[in-house]
């Protein structure tokens, strides 16, 4: 019985240097020291034994038991080491590795325009307002003096949504609802989206993005608008910039003008930014009519102002030579990257 141990402690000790992977180890260990593994077998023998045998087999089973046990969890000890090792060397992280460029969008060409549209006349001193994109035909209308008759009321221009709300063809409506809650003085933009019942082409969007402007207090003057405007596009389009007013008519101010800047592409000689005439249109302006300034309470004796609005779109396309105005509405991304 005692060889019989020995060679299984033997056949053990083999087998386990043998192996490398837990699953086979552990199979070694039901194989030998399990409940129907070959010790215990050859133990169940021992009531055969004479009462002087019985303790020295007993002890030897126990030193062989003790042995392949210690051999066992010694190779666990060292298959858990090595299995670590080796998943440290599958997952090591290489530091210098550049990174992952993580894509962040980037403002919309409209947005930056009015951004910097915003940044130059905040510096100015001008304060940002806001007003609805769904208005009253009152605002965007009749308190900005537009006659009955007007052209741009006619259904064919204008997008209505029932007899007294429309979708705003202009920035202008900012202007009536700043002077009723407010007191001059008043120094304000507007920037905002405007619609107009237009057909889609290379020039016309029916939603588009104008900035108002309005400065209203004592003695305002049109020498103001006209310096107020220099110094706009002189920031915006550079140094040379010049500005030309040419005469026209709005409902809401008096004298009105058509507000051109020498292109600032060629500057001024002629190119196919400016369509050869050394100027481009970008604004209208003008002194605020005292019917306007009367609709909303404030005495045209004692003040006066001046205001001016731009078309946002048609500045970003002239400035980032933009011939299609559609391009900007239709989110493709490779073409909103370039900018
Ligand atoms: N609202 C005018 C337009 O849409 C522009 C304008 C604004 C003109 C303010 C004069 C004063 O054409």
């Amino acid at each position: 019985m005692k060889e019989q141990l020995l060679n299984i402690k033997e056949n053990a000790l083999k087998e386990i240097n043998k192996y490398e992977k837990m699953d086979e180890i552990e199979k070694l260990r039901v194989k030998y020291l399990g409940k129907k593994g070959e010790i215990t077998n050859i133990l169940k023998g021992m009531g055969k034994l004479s009462a002087e045998e019985r303790p020295v087999i007993g002890k030897v089973a126990n030193e062989v038991r003790g042995e392949i046990e210690k051999a066992i969890s010694d190779k666990k000890e060292e298959i858990k080491i090595i299995e670590k090792n080796e998943k440290l060397k599958a997952e090591v992280l290489d530091v210098t590795m550049p990174g992952k460029k993580i894509k962040i969008g980037k403002k919309h060409p409209i947005t930056q325009m009015m951004d910097e549209v915003k940044y130059i006349f905040t510096g100015m001193g001008f304060k940002v307002a806001e007003g609805p994109e769904i208005e009253t035909v009152f605002n965007n209308f009749d308190a900005l003096n537009a006659p009955k008759n007007h052209p741009s009321r006619d259904m064919s221009d204008t997008f209505y949504i029932d007899e007294n709300l429309l979708l705003r063809t202009q920035t202008s409506p900012v202007q009536i609802r700043t002077m009723k809650s407010a007191k001059p003085p008043i120094k304000i933009i507007a920037p905002g989206r405007c619609f107009r019942f237009d057909e889609p082409d290379a020039t016309h969007s029916p939603m588009f993005h104008q900035i108002e402007g309005l400065v209203v207090d004592k003695n305002v003057t049109m020498a103001e608008l006209k310096g107020t405007l220099d110094a706009f596009v002189k920031q915006l389009f550079g140094e040379n910039t010049k500005t030309k007013f040419r005469p026209h008519n709005f409902p809401f101010t008096e004298p009105s003008a058509e507000v051109d800047v020498t292109c600032f592409k060629c500057k001024g000689k002629g190119c196919s930014v400016c369509k050869g005439e050394g100027w481009i249109e970008i604004l209208g302006a003008g002194m605020v009519h005292p019917n306007v300034l009367k609709n909303c309470g404030i005495d045209p004796e004692e003040y006066s102002g001046f205001a001016f609005g731009m078309g946002v779109d048609r500045i970003a396309m002239l400035k980032y030579e933009i011939d299609d105005i559609r391009l900007l509405f239709e989110n493709d991304m490779r073409f909103l990257n370039q900018f």
